[in-house]
């Protein structure tokens, strides 16, 4: 399972990114002042891995294994521990308030990880396990919107968390996965969040944007507000659906549908989709080529797509979230690069919307630069930042009630980091 080990002053760090098309294993190093510099990148094809959970564990070892190799020989080095991403349906955000009374007067340490302490016991669930417990907001008494309370006077302390949890099954397999390509995970982030940090400004970050990751296998929803993270969500539909979708409605193999996809594929309808005949390479030998109007492949792409930007847009606002949301959205991932899905979000979100390309890492080629190297990117860029979360670390997977002793440090991993790091 996940085992201790991660490093925060470490020079040389390994990310991965397993994705249910593609493995991305990015290696950085810390440049004195200057943040991080890419020092070798590797790739494998990802085929057992699918809407984000492992489902064939050789095949999803050879993936990984290959990506890794492949950055360890660019890089010169060799990879012991990774930060990796998750993206699974499962996935959900979760808020709670915690308050406790205190006697002392003066809020000290103590009474922070008592607080941070009991959210956590409240919370835990034997299914899910916690990816990340970020403190949002402190109070003292009545006041609330404080960054650091300590030192203040009260009698109440409270403190809104934002906790990421997501189904326990799914992460033993992804951890079991990695344990046999021989590597340890020092952390686990998800992926919406990585893809955000790696490509949105501090100004949106900080004035409301949502980041919409859409995969080959899953698609994953981030919101910002406040320089924080406040919401995540997942729905498991991504471009294979599209793929499979036009390779059923146009009678074609995948294969040929992916290529129809990229070549002449878009969510929007042109002005020639009528007369332009799309050729479709025969099922078997016995069947021929054949053409179809591309307005008959147009509708199909935009139907799929359509359909996961209104889910996605309404269970936003189910979370009443809508407005936390801003004005803003950004698309990384493979399957944003499809003609047509910008404008098409621009319609069904009613905001501007933009192809998020990731930025702020040394050394990068242009290839790198790409929507689809946004999570990898992003990983990369958390690996080596300050951590403002209050618990650190590979997630406890044992399926056991939270025990504040596990979270002191021990052989899980996970301490509470926060009152060491942000102070
Ligand atoms: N130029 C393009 N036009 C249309 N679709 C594209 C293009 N390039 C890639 N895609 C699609 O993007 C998808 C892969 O995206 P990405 O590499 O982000 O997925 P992944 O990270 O491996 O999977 P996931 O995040 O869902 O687990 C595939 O479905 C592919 O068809
Ligand atoms: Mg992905």
């Amino acid at each position: 399972m996940f085992k201790s080990g991660v490093n925060r002053k470490a020079e040389t760090i390994a990310v991965l990114d397993i994705g249910s098309s593609k493995v991305v294993c990015l290696i950085g190093r810390r440049e004195p002042n200057f943040g991080v510099r890419l020092i070798g990148s590797g790739f494998g094809v990802s085929a057992g891995v699918k809407n984000g959970a492992v489902i064939d564990m050789e095949a999803a070892e050879a993936g990984i294994r290959t990506a890794v190799e492949k950055a360890e020989r660019a890089a010169g080095v060799t990879v012991q521990t990774v930060c990796v991403n998750v993206a699974l349906r499962s996935l959900r955000s979760q808020h709670m308030n915690v308050q406790t009374e205190f006697a002392s007067g003066e809020v000290a340490d103590r009474d922070l990880k008592r607080v941070l302490t009991s959210s956590l016991s409240e919370l835990s669930q034997p299914e899910d396990a916690i990816l990340h417990a970020m403190p949002l907001n402190w109070s003292v008494d009545d006041e609330s919107g404080i960054r650091d309370p300590r030192g203040m006077f009260g009698k109440r302390l409270g403190v809104d968390m934002h906790f990421i949890l997501a189904g326990v099954g799914p992460l033993r397999n992804l951890a079991h996965c990695i344990e046999r390509c021989h590597l340890d995970i020092s952390s686990v982030t998800v992926s919406p969040y990585a893809a955000g940090l790696a490509v949105l400004t501090e100004d949106e970050r900080d004035l409301g944007v949502t980041v919409i990751d859409m995969g080959g296998g899953i698609t994953s929803a981030a919101i910002f507000r406040d320089d924080t993270l406040v919401h995540v969500d997942a729905i498991s539909v991504g471009g294979k659906n599209v793929t499979n979708d036009i390779a059923r409605g146009l009678v074609t193999p995948s294969e040929a549908a992916e290529r129809i996809k990229t070549i002449y594929g878009s969510a929007l309808h042109g002005a020639d989709d009528e007369e332009f005949m799309v050729p479709c390479p025969p099922m078997g030998a016995q069947d021929e080529l054949h053409h179809q109007p591309r307005t008959v492949l147009t509708s199909i792409v935009r139907s799929r797509i359509e359909e996961t930007f209104e889910l996605l847009r309404d269970r936003i606002i189910d979370a009443g979230l809508e407005e936390y949301a801003g004005r803003r959205l950004v698309l990384t991932g493979g399957a944003c690069q499809l003609n047509g899905v910008r404008e098409l979000a621009e319609y069904v979100f009613n905001k501007r919307v933009r192809i998020g390309r990731p930025h702020g890492v040394l050394g990068m080629k242009d290839t790198l630069a790409a929507p689809d190297f946004a999570v990898a990117t992003g990983l990369l860029k958390h690996a080596f930042m300050e951590s403002t979360e209050a618990i650190s670390g590979p997630p406890d997977l044992s399926g056991r009630r939270y025990k504040q002793k596990r979270y002191t440090g021990n052989s899980w991993g996970r301490s509470l980091q926060w009152l060491k790091e942000n102070f």
